[in-house]
Protein backbone atom coordinates (compact mmCIF):
# COMPACT_ATOMS: atom_id res chain seq x y z
CA UNK A 1 0.00 0.00 0.00
CA UNK A 2 1.19 3.51 -1.12
CA UNK A 3 0.71 6.56 1.22
CA UNK A 4 0.93 9.49 -1.28
CA UNK A 5 0.42 13.58 -0.43
CA UNK A 6 1.48 14.96 -3.43
CA UNK A 7 -1.43 15.11 -6.27
CA UNK A 8 0.96 14.68 -9.13
CA UNK A 9 2.18 11.60 -7.72
CA UNK A 10 -1.25 10.24 -7.23
CA UNK A 11 -2.43 11.50 -10.64
CA UNK A 12 0.37 9.08 -12.46
CA UNK A 13 -0.51 6.13 -10.64
CA UNK A 14 -4.30 7.04 -11.45
CA UNK A 15 -3.00 7.49 -15.10
CA UNK A 16 -1.09 4.33 -14.53
CA UNK A 17 -3.75 2.12 -13.58
CA UNK A 18 -6.45 3.36 -16.30
CA UNK A 19 -4.11 2.62 -18.88
CA UNK A 20 -3.79 -0.74 -17.80
CA UNK A 21 -7.57 -1.25 -17.90
CA UNK A 22 -8.22 -1.31 -14.45
CA UNK A 23 -11.16 -0.10 -12.12
CA UNK A 24 -10.95 2.48 -9.78
CA UNK A 25 -13.08 2.24 -6.53
CA UNK A 26 -12.45 5.56 -4.29
CA UNK A 27 -13.75 5.68 -0.54
CA UNK A 28 -13.44 9.54 0.51
CA UNK A 29 -13.06 10.40 4.54
CA UNK A 30 -11.32 12.79 6.83
CA UNK A 31 -9.82 10.04 9.02
CA UNK A 32 -10.15 8.21 12.08
CA UNK A 33 -11.49 5.01 10.73
CA UNK A 34 -13.80 2.63 12.19
CA UNK A 35 -15.75 0.16 11.22
CA UNK A 36 -18.74 2.16 8.61
CA UNK A 37 -15.32 3.28 6.97
CA UNK A 38 -13.99 -0.31 6.35
CA UNK A 39 -17.70 -1.47 5.26
CA UNK A 40 -16.82 1.36 2.39
CA UNK A 41 -13.62 0.34 1.75
CA UNK A 42 -15.21 -3.66 1.90
CA UNK A 43 -17.43 -2.65 -0.74
CA UNK A 44 -15.04 -1.42 -3.28
CA UNK A 45 -12.57 -3.94 -2.13
CA UNK A 46 -15.22 -6.56 -4.05
CA UNK A 47 -16.28 -4.16 -7.13
CA UNK A 48 -12.96 -2.70 -8.47
CA UNK A 49 -8.93 -3.88 -8.93
CA UNK A 50 -7.55 -0.98 -7.59
CA UNK A 51 -8.57 0.96 -4.28
CA UNK A 52 -8.36 4.23 -3.23
CA UNK A 53 -9.01 6.03 0.45
CA UNK A 54 -8.67 9.51 1.01
CA UNK A 55 -8.19 11.30 4.50
CA UNK A 56 -8.76 14.89 4.85
CA UNK A 57 -10.41 17.26 7.39
CA UNK A 58 -12.15 19.20 5.23
CA UNK A 59 -11.87 22.46 6.30
CA UNK A 60 -14.20 24.52 3.96
CA UNK A 61 -17.21 21.83 5.27
CA UNK A 62 -16.72 23.17 8.96
CA UNK A 63 -18.81 26.15 9.68
CA UNK A 64 -17.75 28.77 12.49
CA UNK A 65 -17.85 27.27 16.06
CA UNK A 66 -18.30 23.57 14.99
CA UNK A 67 -15.50 21.10 15.51
CA UNK A 68 -12.45 21.61 13.13
CA UNK A 69 -10.00 21.83 15.87
CA UNK A 70 -11.29 18.51 17.82
CA UNK A 71 -11.75 16.65 15.03
CA UNK A 72 -10.17 13.03 15.97
CA UNK A 73 -7.11 12.07 14.31
CA UNK A 74 -5.20 9.11 14.44
CA UNK A 75 -2.77 8.96 11.18
CA UNK A 76 -1.07 5.33 12.34
CA UNK A 77 -4.07 3.76 13.41
CA UNK A 78 -5.87 4.73 9.99
CA UNK A 79 -2.50 3.36 7.67
CA UNK A 80 -3.33 0.16 10.01
CA UNK A 81 -6.81 -0.33 9.29
CA UNK A 82 -6.74 0.72 5.77
CA UNK A 83 -3.58 -1.89 5.02
CA UNK A 84 -5.37 -4.81 6.66
CA UNK A 85 -8.63 -4.13 4.17
CA UNK A 86 -6.70 -4.10 1.14
CA UNK A 87 -6.62 -0.09 0.12
CA UNK A 88 -4.25 0.12 -2.68
CA UNK A 89 -3.43 3.51 -2.10
CA UNK A 90 -4.20 6.36 0.64
CA UNK A 91 -4.30 10.15 -0.66
CA UNK A 92 -3.32 12.30 2.48
CA UNK A 93 -3.13 15.69 1.32
CA UNK A 94 -2.51 18.84 3.50
CA UNK A 95 -4.37 21.81 3.72
CA UNK A 96 -2.09 23.66 1.76
CA UNK A 97 -2.00 20.70 -1.09
CA UNK A 98 -5.70 21.12 -1.61
CA UNK A 99 -6.02 24.73 -0.95
CA UNK A 100 -2.85 26.39 -2.09
CA UNK A 101 -4.87 29.87 -2.44
CA UNK A 102 -8.53 31.40 -2.64
CA UNK A 103 -10.33 29.36 -5.08
CA UNK A 104 -11.66 31.50 -7.72
CA UNK A 105 -14.12 29.82 -8.52
CA UNK A 106 -16.93 28.92 -5.88
CA UNK A 107 -19.90 26.24 -6.13
CA UNK A 108 -23.27 26.84 -5.18
CA UNK A 109 -25.71 23.61 -4.00
CA UNK A 110 -29.00 25.49 -4.48
CA UNK A 111 -31.01 21.61 -4.26
CA UNK A 112 -31.29 19.03 -1.45
CA UNK A 113 -29.85 21.40 1.25
CA UNK A 114 -32.22 24.17 2.44
CA UNK A 115 -33.24 20.85 5.00
CA UNK A 116 -31.75 18.98 7.57
CA UNK A 117 -28.03 19.46 7.87
CA UNK A 118 -27.88 21.90 4.87
CA UNK A 119 -30.02 24.36 7.13
CA UNK A 120 -27.93 23.64 10.04
CA UNK A 121 -24.83 23.86 8.65
CA UNK A 122 -24.94 27.03 6.45
CA UNK A 123 -21.73 26.18 3.72
CA UNK A 124 -21.55 22.67 4.53
CA UNK A 125 -22.17 21.25 1.53
CA UNK A 126 -21.05 23.47 -0.81
CA UNK A 127 -17.36 22.26 1.38
CA UNK A 128 -18.33 19.00 0.49
CA UNK A 129 -19.06 19.17 -3.44
CA UNK A 130 -16.13 21.48 -3.75
CA UNK A 131 -13.55 19.31 -2.26
CA UNK A 132 -15.18 15.82 -3.87
CA UNK A 133 -15.43 17.81 -6.98
CA UNK A 134 -11.55 18.20 -6.58
CA UNK A 135 -10.62 14.40 -5.62
CA UNK A 136 -13.16 13.02 -8.02
CA UNK A 137 -11.01 15.30 -11.47
CA UNK A 138 -7.64 14.02 -9.25
CA UNK A 139 -8.61 10.16 -8.79
CA UNK A 140 -11.15 9.65 -12.01
CA UNK A 141 -13.21 6.79 -10.10
CA UNK A 142 -15.16 4.22 -11.97
CA UNK A 143 -16.86 4.05 -8.19
CA UNK A 144 -17.55 5.85 -5.51
CA UNK A 145 -18.97 4.99 -1.82
CA UNK A 146 -20.70 6.75 0.75
CA UNK A 147 -22.69 5.42 3.73
CA UNK A 148 -26.18 6.22 4.74
CA UNK A 149 -25.57 7.45 7.87
CA UNK A 150 -24.68 10.74 6.23
CA UNK A 151 -27.98 10.15 3.88
CA UNK A 152 -28.14 14.09 3.08
CA UNK A 153 -24.52 13.80 1.58
CA UNK A 154 -25.58 10.97 -0.54
CA UNK A 155 -28.08 12.98 -2.07
CA UNK A 156 -26.01 15.66 -2.56
CA UNK A 157 -23.22 13.52 -4.16
CA UNK A 158 -25.87 11.83 -6.59
CA UNK A 159 -26.74 15.48 -7.63
CA UNK A 160 -23.19 16.69 -8.10
CA UNK A 161 -22.24 13.59 -10.40
CA UNK A 162 -25.77 13.85 -12.20
CA UNK A 163 -25.68 17.56 -12.99
CA UNK A 164 -22.00 17.75 -13.36
CA UNK A 165 -21.55 14.42 -15.92
CA UNK A 166 -19.04 12.57 -13.62
CA UNK A 167 -18.70 9.52 -15.16
CA UNK A 168 -18.54 7.93 -11.64
CA UNK A 169 -21.13 5.29 -10.21
CA UNK A 170 -22.17 6.38 -6.79
CA UNK A 171 -22.70 3.14 -4.44
CA UNK A 172 -24.58 3.83 -0.75
CA UNK A 173 -23.57 1.66 1.92
CA UNK A 174 -25.77 0.81 4.65
CA UNK A 175 -25.35 2.48 8.25
CA UNK A 176 -22.59 0.50 10.64
CA UNK A 177 -23.84 0.53 14.10
CA UNK A 178 -22.66 -0.34 17.73
CA UNK A 179 -24.12 -3.03 19.36
CA UNK A 180 -26.63 -0.66 21.08
CA UNK A 181 -27.58 0.84 17.99
CA UNK A 182 -25.33 4.30 18.08
CA UNK A 183 -24.51 5.08 14.57
CA UNK A 184 -20.51 4.80 14.22
CA UNK A 185 -18.93 8.18 13.94
CA UNK A 186 -15.17 9.64 14.21
CA UNK A 187 -17.20 12.15 16.73
CA UNK A 188 -18.25 9.86 19.02
CA UNK A 189 -14.97 9.58 21.02
CA UNK A 190 -16.24 13.04 21.56
CA UNK A 191 -19.07 12.50 24.06
CA UNK A 192 -18.65 12.30 27.52
CA UNK A 193 -19.49 8.97 29.17
CA UNK A 194 -23.13 10.21 29.83
CA UNK A 195 -23.83 10.82 26.82
CA UNK A 196 -22.64 7.82 25.07
CA UNK A 197 -25.11 5.98 27.67
CA UNK A 198 -28.15 7.88 25.72
CA UNK A 199 -26.95 8.47 22.47
CA UNK A 200 -28.44 4.94 21.43
CA UNK A 201 -31.74 6.29 22.06
CA UNK A 202 -31.23 8.15 19.08
CA UNK A 203 -31.83 5.50 17.09
CA UNK A 204 -34.65 3.96 19.59
CA UNK A 205 -36.18 7.31 18.53
CA UNK A 206 -35.94 6.61 14.68
CA UNK A 207 -37.36 2.88 15.10
CA UNK A 208 -40.36 4.07 17.15
CA UNK A 209 -41.64 6.75 14.32
CA UNK A 210 -41.24 3.30 11.82
CA UNK A 211 -43.22 2.02 14.01
CA UNK A 212 -45.97 4.32 14.44
CA UNK A 213 -46.14 4.43 10.54
CA UNK A 214 -46.29 0.69 10.33
CA UNK A 215 -49.19 1.03 13.45
CA UNK A 216 -51.13 2.99 10.46
CA UNK A 217 -50.37 6.80 11.08
CA UNK A 218 -49.11 8.34 7.71
CA UNK A 219 -49.14 11.97 8.82
CA UNK A 220 -45.56 13.06 8.78
CA UNK A 221 -46.22 15.95 11.91
CA UNK A 222 -47.74 13.29 14.03
CA UNK A 223 -44.78 10.86 13.50
CA UNK A 224 -42.08 13.53 13.79
CA UNK A 225 -44.01 14.87 17.30
CA UNK A 226 -43.52 11.45 19.08
CA UNK A 227 -39.98 10.74 18.10
CA UNK A 228 -39.59 14.44 19.68
CA UNK A 229 -41.55 13.09 22.93
CA UNK A 230 -39.34 10.20 22.85
CA UNK A 231 -35.80 11.73 22.52
CA UNK A 232 -36.88 14.42 24.73
CA UNK A 233 -37.56 11.61 27.65
CA UNK A 234 -34.47 10.17 26.90
CA UNK A 235 -31.66 12.57 26.66
CA UNK A 236 -30.65 15.92 27.80
CA UNK A 237 -28.86 16.60 24.29
CA UNK A 238 -30.86 19.59 22.10
CA UNK A 239 -32.73 18.27 19.80
CA UNK A 240 -31.47 20.18 16.23
CA UNK A 241 -33.62 18.76 14.06
CA UNK A 242 -36.79 15.59 13.46
CA UNK A 243 -37.45 16.09 10.03
CA UNK A 244 -39.45 13.29 7.78
CA UNK A 245 -38.36 13.96 3.66
CA UNK A 246 -39.42 12.05 0.38
CA UNK A 247 -35.96 10.53 -0.78
CA UNK A 248 -33.90 11.11 -2.50
CA UNK A 249 -35.27 14.23 -2.80
CA UNK A 250 -36.02 15.39 0.27
CA UNK A 251 -38.80 17.66 -0.25
CA UNK A 252 -41.63 17.82 2.47
CA UNK A 253 -44.94 15.49 2.39
CA UNK A 254 -48.30 15.81 3.18
CA UNK A 255 -48.69 11.97 3.36
CA UNK A 256 -46.24 8.65 3.74
CA UNK A 257 -46.45 7.56 -0.13
CA UNK A 258 -43.15 6.91 -1.09
CA UNK A 259 -39.64 6.34 0.33
CA UNK A 260 -39.02 9.04 3.17
CA UNK A 261 -36.57 9.99 5.75
CA UNK A 262 -36.45 10.23 8.80
CA UNK A 263 -33.40 12.34 10.39
CA UNK A 264 -32.11 13.67 13.45
CA UNK A 265 -29.57 15.52 14.97
CA UNK A 266 -28.69 16.11 18.44
CA UNK A 267 -26.28 18.69 19.91
CA UNK A 268 -24.25 17.29 22.59
CA UNK A 269 -21.86 19.32 24.92
CA UNK A 270 -19.03 18.86 22.51
CA UNK A 271 -20.39 16.92 19.27
CA UNK A 272 -23.66 16.74 17.49
CA UNK A 273 -24.48 13.10 16.53
CA UNK A 274 -26.80 12.53 13.61
CA UNK A 275 -28.60 8.94 12.47
CA UNK A 276 -31.05 8.41 10.01
CA UNK A 277 -34.08 5.59 8.37
CA UNK A 278 -34.88 5.23 5.48
CA UNK A 279 -38.22 3.21 4.23
CA UNK A 280 -41.01 3.19 1.95
CA UNK A 281 -44.89 3.61 2.35
CA UNK A 282 -45.05 0.05 4.13
CA UNK A 283 -42.40 0.60 6.98
CA UNK A 284 -39.79 -1.42 5.51
CA UNK A 285 -36.50 -0.18 5.79
CA UNK A 286 -34.76 0.81 2.53
CA UNK A 287 -31.32 1.87 3.18
CA UNK A 288 -29.27 2.38 6.54
P1 LIG B 1 -16.39 11.00 7.05
O1 LIG B 1 -17.30 11.56 8.08
O2 LIG B 1 -15.02 10.55 7.44
O3 LIG B 1 -17.13 9.80 6.37
C1 LIG B 1 -16.58 9.14 5.27
C2 LIG B 1 -17.61 8.18 4.73
O4 LIG B 1 -17.90 7.18 5.71
C3 LIG B 1 -18.95 8.88 4.41
O5 LIG B 1 -19.46 8.38 3.18
C4 LIG B 1 -19.82 8.46 5.58
O6 LIG B 1 -21.20 8.43 5.28
C5 LIG B 1 -19.28 7.05 5.85
N1 LIG B 1 -19.66 6.62 7.20
C6 LIG B 1 -19.43 7.28 8.36
N2 LIG B 1 -19.96 6.59 9.40
C7 LIG B 1 -20.56 5.49 8.87
C8 LIG B 1 -21.29 4.40 9.42
N3 LIG B 1 -21.53 4.30 10.72
N4 LIG B 1 -21.75 3.45 8.56
C9 LIG B 1 -21.52 3.54 7.22
N5 LIG B 1 -20.82 4.54 6.65
C10 LIG B 1 -20.35 5.50 7.46
O7 LIG B 1 -18.33 12.19 5.10
C11 LIG B 1 -17.20 12.65 5.14
O8 LIG B 1 -16.18 12.10 5.86
C12 LIG B 1 -16.81 13.91 4.35
O9 LIG B 1 -17.94 14.73 4.23
C13 LIG B 1 -16.23 13.60 2.95
C14 LIG B 1 -17.22 12.84 2.06
C15 LIG B 1 -14.93 12.79 3.08
C16 LIG B 1 -15.89 14.92 2.23
O10 LIG B 1 -14.98 15.67 2.95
Amino acid sequence: MEVLKNIDKVQNIVSKQLRDGKTIGFVPTMGYLHEGHIRLIKEARKENDFIILSIFVNPLQFGEGEDLDTYPRDEEHDRRMAEENGVDLIFLPSKETMYPGPLSIEMAVTKRTDVLCGRSRPGHFEGVVTVLTKLFNIIRPDRVYFGMKDAQQVAVVDALIHDYNFPIKLVAVPTVREKDGLAKSSRNVNLSTDERKEAPFIQQALLTGVQLMKDGKKLPEEIMDAVRKFLESKTHGNIDYIELLSYPELESVQTINQPVILAVAVYYKKVRLIDNIVFDQNGEIIKG
